[in-house]
């Protein structure tokens, strides 16, 4: 008997490869997203890709009517992977009531759901932005949470904070919070990819819009940072790496394979790579040049993160296949892909 997973967010740049991912590995996958920041046409890629269209529903989780009739009616549910949640930094900033209503009251209600349902997995999507900018790097699972820089990284502190706590006095309930560096990149298939609504505020989305004369120019925020070349340092992540550890993740809650039932990981490659470096990859896999220009720091930027990746390396087994230059290759050729698309 498949077991059933329910994506939240699945429509979403990582939630849908993820539901790519797991239909791979014989999981029937049930997506609710909102579509704020992604589209129902998003099915069709995963459909080409791997065969199976999952079944989706349209609504926001913290309309909690929905979602206990969503719960009433999928009474199969084995586990959840909750990607639903508002993510731009800057927009966090200008909207923080938004950001805690949407991130962190949708996670509340999961729970309440989760516990009234039986449900007992849950794998939370998290993120590097929960250290702020830390003191030592590369960054462990111990460094402490520094004050997060916006309300985006706020809720997702607060997030873990409410699974820990949670897990605490429900040990019928097992998590997994996977904190993310930054995801970049595309399915090779170029069916999926991220798709950013409006301007995008990510760099690759950027980077590759500007190659394709979208954009008029990139810019790039600030190279007074203490780095090789100045400007700022991350740790980029191919979305594919990074969806397989989700599916290793839930493995590890079904088959209760935790050490205890709260446990979270980095999910980066360990290596920091400068604005600058990344833009030279970009330019030399793909063969052309970049129109772009330094200009100020960006407000809420942190000068250098990038992850101590030994932990999830030992315990999910985990490491990272793909490289910084198929990075670039597949997010440039998703672009062209979606240039080619009827719009
Ligand atoms: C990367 C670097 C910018 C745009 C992201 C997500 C956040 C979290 C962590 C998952 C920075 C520079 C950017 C541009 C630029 N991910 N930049 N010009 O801020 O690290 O955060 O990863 O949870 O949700 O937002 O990513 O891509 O915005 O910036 O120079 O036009 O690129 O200053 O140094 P960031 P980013």
């Amino acid at each position: 008997m498949k077991k059933k997973v329910l994506v939240t967010g699945g429509t979403g740049y990582i939630g849908s490869h993820t539901a790519v991912e797991l239909i791979k590995e014989g999981f029937e996958v049930i997506i609710i997203d909102d579509l704020s920041n992604s589209q129902a046409e998003v099915l069709n890629g995963i459909e080409k890709i791997s065969g199976v269209r999952p079944e989706f529903v349209q609504f926001n989780l913290c309309e909690e009517d929905k979602l206990t009739a969503f719960f009433e009616k999928h009474r199969d549910i084995d586990s959840i992977i909750h990607f639903a949640a508002s993510k731009a930094v800057g927009e966090s900033v200008e909207k923080p009531l938004l950001y805690y209503k949407n991130n962190v009251l949708s996670l509340v209600l999961l729970l309440e759901a989760m516990k009234k349902y039986n449900i007992s997995n849950i794998v939370f999507s998290s993120s590097c932005t929960v250290y702020g900018q830390p003191d030592k790097l590369p960054v462990t699972e111990a460094t402490p949470f520094k004050p997060a820089e916006s309300p985006y990284g706020n809720t997702k502190q607060i997030g873990e904070e409410i699974l820990r706590d949670t897990c605490k006095v429900n040990k019928d309930i097992q998590a997994i919070s996977l904190r993310y560096f930054n995801p970049v990149g595309a399915h090779d298939s170029a069916l999926i990819g991220e798709l950013p609504n409006g301007v995008p505020a990510n760099l690759v989305p950027f980077i590759t819009q500007t190659a394709a004369g979208i954009r008029q120019q990139l810019m790039v925020f600030g190279n007074d940072y203490s780095t090789p070349d100045g400007s700022a340092m991350r740790d980029y992540i191919h979305v594919v790496d990074l969806a397989v550890a989700h599916v290793i993740a839930l493995k590890r809650l079904i088959d209760k394979k935790q050490k205890n039932n709260y446990e979270f990981f980095n999910l980066g490659t360990g290596k920091g790579l400068t604005v600058l470096q990344l833009i030279q990859v970009f330019e030399k896999v793909n063969n052309l040049k970049l129109n772009y220009k330094v200009v100020d720091r960006r407000a809420g930027d942190v000068e250098k993160i990038y992850a101590d990746t030994t932990l999830a390396n030992k315990e999910l087994g985990w490491e990272t296949k793909l490289g910084v230059e198929e990075m670039m290759r597949s997010a440039w050729k998703w672009q062209q892909q979606l240039a080619t698309k009827k719009v």
